[in-house]
């Protein structure tokens, strides 16, 4: 069952997301003592994670406990605008007592295909031998054309099987791409999007009531087999869908 949760604007919308991963943490940590993260890259989450940075949500987390990794990641040097990582880095990471043994970037400096395997094998270690990749929490965007991760329309990666991460060269940007999989994704124990601008209306109308076609909405590959998905969406990027939203 899609959960759809729309808001006026991005400040609105970013305030509930920063609820909901508090409330996440919590409940993880509770659990099993720890709390696994996945960050989404993009711009639209940068005020998600300055929030979460701010006393009165970081005081929330027990960061010591928090393990941080990416979705994807563009094959850029870590302190590279573009990065990623330096995205939650500057808005987040710099901000809060996390250990930094529990911040897991992939290497945008490496060759690709190493970095992926690399990061692959990373994973495997983090969550023990013959054991499922089950994130806690994992963060997705999602692009006006559909993608997400960097998991983008007419590529293999979308119907990947077996590999956790990959990289591979995205034509329509001209560069390569680390990312994550839709193996790995939809083992996360829940999956949540952040969608925000007009700019994305389209593709989101696509996405969550079109027919199901991944490979030119690839975002549509997102089914987590706990059935635990939540769209954060604003007014803007939600105007589109079927009357009634809250
Ligand atoms: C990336 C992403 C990507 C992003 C979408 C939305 O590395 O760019 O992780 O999937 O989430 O492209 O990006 P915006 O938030 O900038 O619109």
């Amino acid at each position: 069952m899609t959960e759809i949760r729309q808001y006026p604007d991005i400040s609105h919308l970013a305030e509930a997301m920063a609820d909901y991963i508090v409330a996440r943490c919590k409940s993880a940590i509770q659990e099993n003592n720890q709390f696994t993260l996945v960050l989404t890259g993009g711009s639209t989450p940068r005020s998600l994670y300055s929030l979460l940075a701010t006393e009165a949500y970081a005081e929330q987390i027990d960061w010591s406990r928090v393990h941080v990794f990416w979705g994807d990641e563009r094959c850029v040097p870590l302190d590279h605008p573009d990065s990623n990582f330096r995205l939650a880095q500057e808005t987040l990471l710099d901000h809060v007592p996390i250990p930094a043994e529990n911040i897991y970037p992939m290497n945008g400096e490496i060759d690709p295909a190493q970095a992926a395997a690399e990061y692959e094998h990373q994973l495997r270690m983090f969550f023990g031998k013959n054991a499922d990749p089950i994130f806690d929490l994992l963060l997705l965007g999602m692009g006006e054309d559909g993608h997400t991760a960097s998991l983008f329309p007419e590529t293999a990666a979308i119907h990947e099987e077996a590999r956790w991460a990959i990289a591979h060269h995205v034509d329509k940007l001209g560069a390569w791409r680390l990312t994550l999989t839709p193996v790995v994704i939809n083992e996360a124990e829940h999956v949540a999007f952040i969608v925000a601008g007009a700019n994305k209306a389209e593709a989101l109308k696509h996405v969550v009531s079109g027919p199901y076609l991944p490979f030119d909405y690839p975002s549509q590959i997102v089914k987590p087999l706990s059935g635990h998905l939540i769209w954060f969406i604003d007014q803007a990027a939600g105007h589109l869908l079927a009357e009634g939203l809250e």
